[in-house]
């Protein structure tokens, strides 16, 4: 990175500009290059060699977002910083979805408006990728209670962590959330307590929230009382997801069962679905019922894994009575394995403690599936159904 930052600086709708010369002034590694508002050339402006551009604007300014835009297409490699006042909900999940890299909420402390866009160009260099990226959520459901989304969640998360991937597993089961338990993690910090640290939900912020597994994976636990997962808001859910994918390479989010309105709101934004049934009729006509809600929902079937858990049992219905029953054959088949409750008492998946178990070899194929997918663009799943960041033989 150059000793001094270069910087455009443009101006939304209603941007206070004394605030964003405040926040700039002072810092000799931060150097200015021009200022731009609304109603400017912003061509000729844009093609200026600056290392950011910065996106000021007042709390919620809907221009904000097109301008974002404009910046972000116009120089795709270029990382682009939004300053505001204020964040009401849903405005960073907007800024983040037109591509937005960060968000500086000001007044700040001296030196942390330089810190964070010096992250920014640092990650972008890392991670070398031509264009902006969203990372995949991948929501992992089972209409049915118990079927094993526990299982596949922390499985997949620990499969894609030993690729090398950065993997951020979220517990949506709000009420009866165990992935905290199933990883022999404590919940010191959940998102309940990164809910009421209010917003704006940026990196920094969401990271400081975020519980370290041995494995690399992040986990966002759930909260640990009925009463706090009350309070959990859809719209809270939203921004937390946006930010969330653009600071990891994979978002995983365990579900409860059934359709609550948290799992439509994780379906809505998700490109990709992970559905896991079992050997039993009822686990089977639920799946089948689930396929065809998300068939209504726009999702077609290249992205939508099947998973079949406790593949192996001898319970009367043969592999070939799935397809038959679901109406499609399962992508993957998982064994029963008296491993794999002594691994989720020991907080390590069996990806990880039985490498080499039949259960460890059909989690790491399933993690194939989304190890090999193409870069995904920063939109949610109608703008780019099945495209996912390339994590194969990514370092972080
Ligand atoms: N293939 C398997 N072999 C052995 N035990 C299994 C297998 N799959 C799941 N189990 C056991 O079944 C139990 C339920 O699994 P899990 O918690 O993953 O289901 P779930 O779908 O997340 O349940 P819930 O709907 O309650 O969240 C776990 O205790 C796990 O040990
Ligand atoms: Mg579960």
């Amino acid at each position: 990175m150059a000793d001094t930052i270069r910087i455009l600086v443009t101006l939304a709708e209603h941007a206070d500009p004394r605030l964003v010369e405040q926040a700039l002034d002072g810092d000799s590694s931060l150097e200015v290059l021009g200022y731009a508002d609304y109603f400017d050339d912003w061509r000729e402006f844009l093609e200026q060699p600056a290392d950011v551009v910065i996106v000021a604007c007042s709390a919620g300014d809907d221009s904000a977002t097109q301008m974002v835009d404009r910046a972000v297409k116009h120089r795709p490699d270029r990382p682009v910083v939004v300053m505001t006042e204020a964040s009401p909900n849903g405005f960073l999940r907007q800024v983040f979805e037109a591509g937005a890299d960060d968000v500086i909420t000001l007044p700040q402390p001296p030196g942390e408006v330089a810190f964070t866009i010096q992250k920014v160009i640092a990650r972008r260099k890392g991670l070398m990728m031509p264009g902006k990226a969203t990372a995949p959520l991948i929501a992992i459901l089972g209409p049915k209670g118990g079927t094993g989304k526990t299982l596949v969640a922390t499985n997949l998360a620990v499969a894609l962590a030993q690729r090398d991937a950065n993997v951020v597993l979220v517990d949506l089961d709000l009420q009866f959330g165990d992935i905290g338990l199933a990883l022999g993690l404590s919940p010191e910090r959940t998102m309940y307590d990164l809910m009421k640290a209010g917003p704006p939900f940026d990196h920094e912020k969401i990271d400081r929230h975020l519980i370290r597994h041995s494995s690399g994976v992040k986990v966002l636990i759930a909260p640990t009382r009925p009463d706090q997962a009350s309070a959990i808001s859809i719209d809270y859910l939203r921004d937390v997801y946006a930010a969330l994918r653009t600071m990891c390479d994979a978002v995983i989010v365990d579900t409860p069962p059934g359709f609550t309105p948290e799992v439509i709101a994780t379906i809505d934004v998700s490109g990709e679905i992970c559905m896991v049934g079992m050997l039993d009729s009822l686990s089977l006509k639920n799946t089948k019922l689930g396929i065809e809600t998300l068939d209504l929902m726009g999702y077609d079937n290249d992205s939508v894994a099947l998973v079949l858990n406790r593949a192996d049992s001898r319970v009367g219905i043969t592999p070939d009575d799935v397809s038959t029953i679901v109406g499609r054959s399962p992508d993957v088949f998982i064994p029963s394995d008296r491993e794999i409750p002594r691994s989720i008492n020991e907080g390590t998946p069996i990806v990880a403690s039985r490498p080499s178990s039949g259960a460890a070899k059909a989690f790491r194929s399933l993690a194939d599936r989304y190890a090999k997918m193409p870069v995904s663009q920063p939109a949610p799943r109608q703008a780019s159904s099945s495209g996912v960041r390339s994590l194969i033989g990514r370092r972080r």
